[in-house]
């Protein structure tokens, strides 16, 4: 298969760390037979130095057309004084609304030789961790109306959160589609106590649980939510939540596992162009220093071949090459507390591309 990816490095570590996952891309091609192309492009503040836009009308095209798209992370302190209108993060939201992305699976996978990493005592991690995080990406507070204004002489800022029901649908079934393909067990995070929006997105989980019989479904409450995850992550399967509720549940879960470093995800549309990023950001305090953890990014990388090319083979070749590569006794900084002893990002990235040749 030929497949043509937009690589986005973005800002930050993102250059580096898409750079070792492109590395990992072409040694798959080298057993597979697969053609991958690449296309680099601008986003963030990148984007904003060259273009004064965190992204241009024409970069979104060439993404709506390309087969998948790989980004690295967005913004820095450098960008903070701009106007929120162009702040580098609108990017992200732009083409996660432009490309109709509305399911962001975030995974969060215990590797037992990292167990040392996780800020878990060892009795908590006995039964493991093997959780898939699916958040609803497009809708709630992110894209709600919001401003701010004067009030009686006092500055007064809202923002909204709304869902209407077939948003919400959506993204239930992608959650009980994913459980059917895992241990068929969805939780969904919502907080019904007090929110209209809340309230909605129960009455439509329940109404789907009942079409999902065979997976086994449950409700939690999100401050619960948030404590279950530290108390016994390993009860979870499948959790879905709407958008601002995933963005913080999902940085807590990639850290019970030892670093927000290996997190990857997948933003998806229900087609299958799809955007891959490491969850962690664009870390400007270790930018250009070779020491980022890159496996966040491979892992992603791994996910485009699973989800957006139906490479399945290959995308198990990846993930397990990162976890031959840790049984080696590989770390990067962030996964060792030895200051002397830790692999940089081009060499870790180097480690994995072998494996697969
Ligand atoms: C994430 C990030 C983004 C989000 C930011 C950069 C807008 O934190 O992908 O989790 O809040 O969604
Ligand atoms: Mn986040």
């Amino acid at each position: 298969m030929e497949k043509h990816i937009v690589v986005l490095g973005g800002d930050g570590i993102g250059p580096e760390i898409t750079t070792e996952a492109v590395k990992v891309l072409d040694a798959v091609t080298c057993r597979s037979g697969h053609k991958f192309t690449y296309e680099y492009l601008k986003i963030g503040g990148c984007s904003i130095d060259e273009y004064g836009v965190p992204i241009t009308e024409d970069n979104l095209k060439r993404l709506k057309e390309c087969d998948s798209v790989l980004l690295g992370a967005v913004g820095g302190p450098k960008w903070d004084g701009c106007p929120s209108e162009i702040r580098p993060e609108k990017a992200l939201l732009k083409v996660r609304k432009e490309l109709n992305l509305f399911a962001n699976l975030r995974p969060s996978r215990l590797f037992q030789q990292l167990s040392g990493a996780s800020p878990l005592k060892e009795e908590v991690l006995e039964n493991g961790i093997d959780l898939m995080m699916v958040r609803e990406l497009t809708g709630g507070i992110y894209f709600g109306e919001r401003c701010t204004k004067t009030v009686d002489g006092e500055e007064v800022a809202q923002d909204v959160m709304k869902y209407s029901h077939h948003e919400i649908e959506r993204i239930g079934r992608v959650a009980f589609e994913a459980a059917r393909k895992r241990n068929r067990k969805l939780t969904s995070v919502d907080k019904a106590n007090v929110l209209d929006s809340s309230k909605l997105w129960r009455k439509v989980m329940h109404q789907l649980s009942k079409e999902y019989e065979d997976v086994t479904y449950e409700d939690m409450l999100v401050d619960n939510a948030a404590m279950q995850l530290v108390r016994n992550p390993g009860q979870f399967d499948v959790v879905v939540t709407e958008n601002m509720f995933g963005d913080i549940l999902s940085d807590e879960s990639s850290m019970l596992t030892g670093s927000i470093g290996m997190m990857p995800s997948a933003s998806l549309s229900g087609n299958t162009l799809g955007m891959y990023e490491p969850i962690h950001g664009s870390a400007p305090d270790i930018a250009g220093k070779n020491i980022a953890n890159p496996l966040g990014t491979i892992l992603s990388a791994a996910m485009m071949l699973r989800y957006s090319f139906s490479m399945t083979e290959e995308a198990d070749a990846i993930e397990k090459a990162v976890n031959t590569v840790l049984n080696q006794g590989y770390r990067t900084a962030d996964l060792t507390k030895d200051p002397n002893n830790y692999v940089r990002t081009k060499e870790m990235g180097s480690l994995v591309a072998e494996q697969l040749k």
